[in-house]
């Protein structure tokens, strides 16, 4: 086996470990331990939406990170086991009925979006990074209606052509936008995740 391989199944096992000794449902929580120890994301208080949110394990480490104090809306096309102050829905974020549903679940807006949505990829390299896109896409539209002024906003991308043009119109939205590679995340080469701050808009 060549090294590279040989360390990514080590480090996978590694977090699968990890993962199941601190009861995530997903080894994915510690992408987003990473990010948030850095960018400081996710304290008590918040009122946060979780797209793409299935097993559930992000929003497992937001609720504990808030000390349980946070609201949380998480969605995704797969089933997700309850965790205690989250509001499920079953559904894809594409439809304009779910959409809605978070719009009448946060009235007075959200103060972080997550996205670690991901399509099902079809190994045609070009087609995965436009679906990755659309849905971060689609999860701007949601910030541009329902993030508070001030309010972060993170998403994973599978880097591709479309990369630029999301970065150039999140930079137009934030006043402070980065791409994160976390040690987590196994498919370091393929996705990143873009943090931005300081929503400018919704006043
Ligand atoms: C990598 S998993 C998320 C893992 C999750 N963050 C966790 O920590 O448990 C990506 C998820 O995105 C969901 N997803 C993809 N497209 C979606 C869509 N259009 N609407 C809702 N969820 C979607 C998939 O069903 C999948 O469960």
């Amino acid at each position: 086996m060549a090294a590279k391989a040989w360390f990514k199944d080590r480090l996978n096992d590694h977090y699968l470990l990890k993962a199941r000794a601190d009861d995530f449902r997903s080894r994915a929580a510690y992408k987003l331990e990473e990010i948030d120890l850095k960018y400081k994301l996710i304290k008590s208080g918040l009122k946060i939406l979780d797209l793409g949110a299935a097993p559930g394990s992000w929003s497992q480490y937001a609720m504990r990170k808030a000390s349980g104090k946070a609201k949380i809306i998480a969605i995704d096309l797969l089933e997700i086991q309850p965790i205690d102050g989250v509001t499920i829905i079953k559904g894809d974020i594409r439809d304009q009925q779910n959409q809605q549903k978070i719009l009448d679940l946060a009235p007075s807006g959200l103060d972080l979006i997550l996205s670690d949505m991901a399509p099902d990829t079809t190994g045609v390299h070009h087609a995965d990074t436009e679906n990755s896109a659309l849905l971060v896409h689609l999860a701007l539209d949601i910030a541009e209606k329902l993030l508070k002024h001030g309010g972060s906003f993170v998403a994973k991308v599978f880097e591709g052509a479309e990369y630029k043009a999301l970065i150039d119109r999140t930079r137009k939205l934030f006043g402070f936008v980065k791409s994160f590679n976390p040690k987590a995340s196994l498919n370091r080469s393929r996705e990143v995740f873009m943090v931005a701050r300081q929503f400018k808009t919704n006043k």
